[in-house]
């Protein structure tokens, strides 16, 4: 909110400008230069948006220095060890902790809605069998609002509601046809006597030729994946969705667009190229050699799973994430897996290492995450598809805020243009 007794001042070149200071609730004050092209007839430049907020939110709180995650106000630690991931999804999308009466009645809602429209398994089928799972989601989900007509109008709150239901309840159906499909088995259905994270374990490892139960303790890391990626305020995909969503674009495509930005390695893929990092690095005995291509500037390696755009301290996901790599490595007595014996040692050499030490790189919840997914079977290219699954409740409790404040103007960053000037058209035959 705009404080009315403070402003920053602006000297352009002899004009002086007084810019509105916003108070947040937490963290740095911001510095209002939504009328600076009216008044001073000028513009910020902020390549990778480092020092500009694109919006209010109250969804997520992140200080990067302290390592503090909080959503809606609970730290992330608290959640991941007191709460679960649909009762995550219930504090980012309405505000507060459910009483035990509305939990049994949203979970009851998102399981009613974790079947496919029978005619999106030829979707799947049109994709040939090595497609990236992250190819066939964003296909997929963008393909939704073929098939769900009825809750596609975003003027209307009841059609937004089913909307966002709908795909916290099929995002996991739909990622595991993708892991199903390419793996050339047939689709399992999801069974609504399941909690969430046990559900997607089943649909992703069950086969029709026998039994499949799921291991608690599996499930458990599985639900703590989900719930300590759910949001993580205007990261690039999110910030992707609320762009898309400021065009008035219906919920399924805003979503898919999402899933598109977070397949990138520096976001959402970064788990996929951490665990092939640690594959291509093989042994112990190599790990000097990759810290200096990481430290080498003439050399595009980094360290993969090290650093954050936002995190200048421990990552405090991954605090939880690695405690929970410990218990489901020793239940699936993979301790000694080549690839855990890199990874914890590079752990350890960075830590103590100068240059990461000096720019504040620390490992971040990819680094885990990784490992534990592979441990409990999962091939690399499902883990980003993995992270879309969890992410979604966070880009829908985003693009419900804003679309929910009314008035969303459409977001259209401007530019500092360094191309040519005007210059007259040359007619082939003379260039
Ligand atoms: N290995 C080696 N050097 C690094 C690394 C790394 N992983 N990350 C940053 N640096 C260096 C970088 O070279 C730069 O050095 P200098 O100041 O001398 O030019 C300095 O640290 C600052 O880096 P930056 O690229 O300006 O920082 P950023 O905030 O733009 O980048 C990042 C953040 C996550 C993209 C980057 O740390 C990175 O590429 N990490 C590896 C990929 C990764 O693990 N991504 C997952 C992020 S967590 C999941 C998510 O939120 O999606």
């Amino acid at each position: 909110m705009t404080d009315s007794q403070r402003s920053a001042k602006l000297d352009i070149e002899g004009q002086t400008l007084d810019l509105p200071i916003m108070s947040p609730t937490l963290g740095p004050d911001v510095i209002d230069v939504s009328k600076l092209y009216g008044q001073g007839k000028v513009f910020t430049f902020d390549p990778g948006f480092t020092s500009t907020a694109s919006c209010e939110s109250k969804i997520t709180f992140i200080d990067g220095n302290k390592g503090e995650l909080l959503h809606r106000g609970y730290p992330i630690d608290q959640l991941a060890e007191k709460s679960h991931y649909l009762e995550v999804c219930y504090l980012l999308l309405y505000g507060e902790l459910p009483s035990a009466d509305q939990l049994e009645h949203f979970e009851n809602r998102v399981t009613m809605h974790t079947m496919l429209h029978e005619q999106m398994m030829n979707f799947f089928r049109g994709f040939r069998r090595d497609a990236h799972p992250m190819a066939i989601m964003t296909g997929v989900v963008g393909a939704l609002s073929a098939f769900y007509h009825d809750s596609l109008d975003i003027s209307d709150p009841w059609q937004r509601e089913v909307a966002s239901i709908r795909m916290i309840a099929k995002l996991p159906t739909i990622a595991a046809y993708a892991f199903k499909y390419s793996v050339g088995q047939p689709f399992v259905y999801p069974r609504n006597d399941l909690d969430y994270a046990s559900n997607f374990l089943r649909m992703c490892f069950a086969v029709p030729a026998e039994d499949y139960e799921v291991n608690p303790i599996l499930s458990r890391a599985m639900d703590r994946i989900f719930t300590l990626h759910a949001d993580h305020e205007q990261n690039a995909s999110t910030s992707t969705v609320r762009l898309a969503g400021s065009s008035g674009a219906n919920p399924f495509a805003c979503i898919a667009a999402g899933i598109a930005c977070l397949w990138g390695p520096a976001h959402g893929g970064a788990n996929q190229a951490c665990l092939e990092m640690l594959e291509e690095i093989g042994s112990v005995e190599r790990i000097p050699e990759y810290i200096d291509r990481a430290k080498d500037k003439d050399d595009p390696f980094r360290l993969m799973g090290f650093g954050h755009r936002v995190y200048k301290n421990f990552d405090p996901r991954a605090m939880v994430m690695k405690k929970s790599a410990d218990e489901v490595l020793s239940l699936l007595g993979v301790e000694n897996n080549p690839k855990l014996q890199v990874a914890k040692e590079l752990e350890r050499i960075a830590l103590e290492d100068e240059y990461f030490a000096s720019k504040k790189l620390f490992p971040n919840v990819d680094f885990y995450s990784g490992i534990i997914l592979e441990a409990m079977g999962f091939p690399t290219s499902m883990f980003t598809p993995i992270f879309a699954v969890s992410r979604t409740i966070g880009w829908i409790s985003q693009w419900k805020e804003m679309i929910d404040e009314g008035n969303v103007k459409i977001g259209r960053p401007r530019q500092l243009y360094t191309g040519e000037t005007n210059r007259d058209y040359v007619d082939v035959e003379k260039r």
